[in-house]
């Protein structure tokens, strides 16, 4: 299967989801109006790879990434490291709660895969 539909309802606000795709995991995160906040708020300069917050989602309650980190590929855990979320436990790599790369030895902020809500309730991956 090239796509994967989520039902949004399932994923209470605050929790990350992980879902199989494409032989990856996919990530799908209901975010708090806290975590939108703090990650829209984030300053360019600050970020190793570039990219607003706003470029990264369709609507900011979801970040919707690939789980695999883009240093050599081990899978992040969700809501851990120093910015909230994901840490990647194989040689420390943190991510914020928009996936982007904070700190240590990943190059890239992780994946947004294509994607589109064909209704409120609803998330086409692929
Ligand atoms: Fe994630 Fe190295 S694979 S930090």
């Amino acid at each position: 299967m090239s796509k994967i539909e989520v039902k949004l309802g399932e994923i209470p606000e605050g929790k990350n989801m992980t879902f199989k795709w494409r032989g990856k995991p996919l990530f799908i995160r209901h975010r708090t109006e806290k975590e939108i906040a703090t990650e829209e708020a984030v300053e360019m300069a600050v970020l190793r790879d570039p990219q607003h917050d706003k470029d990264r989602v369709a609507n900011p309650k979801w970040i919707i990434v690939i789980g695999v980190c883009t240093h050599l590929g081990c899978v992040p855990i969700a809501n851990a490291g120093d910015y909230g979320g994901y840490y990647c436990p194989c040689h420390g790599s943190h991510y914020d709660a928009s996936g982007r790369i904070r700190k240590g030895p990943a190059p890239l902020n992780l994946e947004v895969p294509y994607y589109e809500f064909p209704d409120e309730d609803t998330v086409i991956v692929g």
